[in-house]
């Protein structure tokens, strides 16, 4: 296959950038909100990168054009294509079973033959791009066919690949009936990131328990049958992060602080404020976050409208069964608790299903004295990040399930089993009633780290060890 012009090419789901049409028909683009777009794009700029991914709508099909100093290469899906690759395979089946199986995954023929299609299309779409000897940075479990593929149609090029979810133990994993097909699909790249040690370490696991490969500690083999000569694939943890300095500055601003100042007011100027923002996903326990505040307010231990809770959940996946069920069950709970112990202008929860711009979740996190993270499974979990990244004045207690990537990181987070409401009962109680110098200790502490590793330096991490062959940050 004839080669590119990029030299480095990202391959994501998603595009960097959203379509928005006007009320004329014109057609816009804008950068997407989001960390990986932000970590990339002055890589992409200085190498001049393309990035190849959905626009997010059927059957959109463009020609690669430039936007914000990328260049933007569409990958069209059809109708019965986002069904079934993308709600399908990746949401109904490899979502739930790489998060614990949490809710059932279903596996269905139909969905894995779109899915090996669509990862075709994008690996051929890599393929196009890249310039002779470049890099390719393949992202995420809807992607992991492509590398692969990707290695046969141009075995020039080196290939990196990033699992932002967890990786679950071959016990779950092996339930998956083209467990085989996924791992080979992975071992196409050179480098496999994670985002914890144990996710990388359950990656190695699978590859002996399924292929007949040499492994040694986290460097598989891959011997002549798939390339010419032999090659090592490295496995390792690369825990992603945010943009911390800008998320910082960002809550420093004069109109985010104000409107901090501004929404404690609305709220009715609540002695504690809680604080919950997640994507509206069964993975996220916000069932549980909600069962545990409601049983503290039926014993008495905090009374609305002094304590309020701040529910965000952004709508996600919202044509898939399980969230819509998932939805109901939210918004019957929360209406039961309102209806409980709310009182007349000041429910106990503030529940919204919207997604913010950046500047009021800033201004959220500031405002909110107890950050409630409660997720089952979570690959990093980014929004405790940010809440820290919001936190230059020390003030706030972040409550974190043991269950998220970030809490390997974050061990001054007061760490959560969200499955035992008592002890999460606990954690919401003493975070309440925590001192304003431990507050600021353990503040101080997450900071540094949050501080340290933002996702520049993540991106440098991963990037500087697939070009030089380790394979930890
Ligand atoms: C998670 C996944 C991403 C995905 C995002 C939003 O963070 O790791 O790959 O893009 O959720 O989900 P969506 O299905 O809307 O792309």
């Amino acid at each position: 296959m004839p080669a590119g012009e990029h030299s480095i090419v990202v391959v994501a789901n998603r595009l960097p950038v959203d379509i928005t049409t006007g009320p004329d028909g014109s057609v816009d683009w804008t950068r997407s909100p989001g960390g990986l777009v932000t970590a990339l794009a002055p890589v992409m700029r200085q190498h001049e990168g393309a990035w190849v991914g959905w626009a997010g709508s059927a059957d959109l099909s463009l020609d690669p054009f430039d936007a914000d100093g990328i260049r933007v290469w569409p990958v069209a899906l059809s109708e019965q294509e986002i069904a079934d690759y993308y709600e399908g395979f990746s949401n109904g089946t490899l979502w739930p079973l790489y998060h614990d199986v949490i809710v059932p995954p279903e596996y269905h023929r139909k969905w894995w033959n779109a899915y090996v299609a669509v990862n075709r299309r994008f690996a051929a779409a890599a393929a196009e791009a890249v310039a002779e000897g470049g890099t390719v940075w393949v992202h995420d479990y809807q992607l992991q066919l492509v590398p692969s593929v990707l290695r046969m149609l141009r075995p020039d090029v080196r290939i990196g690949f990033f699992n932002h979810i967890p990786f679950p133990p071959v016990e779950i994993f092996g339930q998956l009936p083209w467990r085989r097909q996924v791992v080979e699909g992975l071992l196409g790249a050179d480098l496999i990131g994670f985002q914890r040690s144990s996710d990388a370490s359950n990656f190695m696991r699978a590859v002996r328990r399924l292929t007949p490969l040499t492994t040694k500690g986290r460097t598989v083999t891959v011997g002549a049958r798939w390339s010419r000569p032999e090659r090592q694939v490295r496995a390792g943890a690369f825990p992603i992060s945010i943009d911390t300095a800008s998320f910082d500055e960002l809550a420093q601003s004069e109109p985010v602080q104000q409107r901090a100042v501004e929404i404690r007011k609305e709220l009715g100027s609540p002695d504690v404020l809680l604080l919950g923002v997640d994507r509206l996903d069964y993975t996220k326990g916000i069932r549980h976050r909600l069962k545990a505040f409601g049983e503290l307010l039926a014993d008495g231990r905090v009374t609305p409208p002094e304590t309020t809770l701040v529910q965000i959940a952004s709508p996600s996946r919202e044509r898939v069964d399980q969230y819509r069920q998932l939805r109901d069950e939210i918004e019957v709970t929360v209406g039961r608790i309102n209806g409980d112990y709310g009182v007349l202008g000041k429910p106990a929860v503030h529940y919204m299903h919207h997604s913010y711009p950046a500047e009021e979740m800033a201004a959220l996190y500031l405002a909110a004295d107890v950050m409630l993270v409660t997720s089952l499974r979570d690959g990093m979990n980014l929004v405790a990040k940010e809440y820290i990244a919001a936190r230059r004045d020390l003030g706030g207690v972040l409550v974190l399930s043991e269950f998220t990537g970030a809490a390997d990181e974050l061990g001054q987070a007061l760490l959560i089993n969200p499955h035992d409401v008592d002890g999460t009962k606990t954690a919401i109680m003493r975070a309440i009633g925590m001192e304003p110098r431990e507050r600021r200790r353990r503040m101080r502490a997450l900071r540094r780290r949050v501080v340290e590793h933002d996702v520049q330096r993540w991106a440098e991490d991963f990037l500087s060890a697939l070009s030089t062959g380790r394979s930890e940050a």
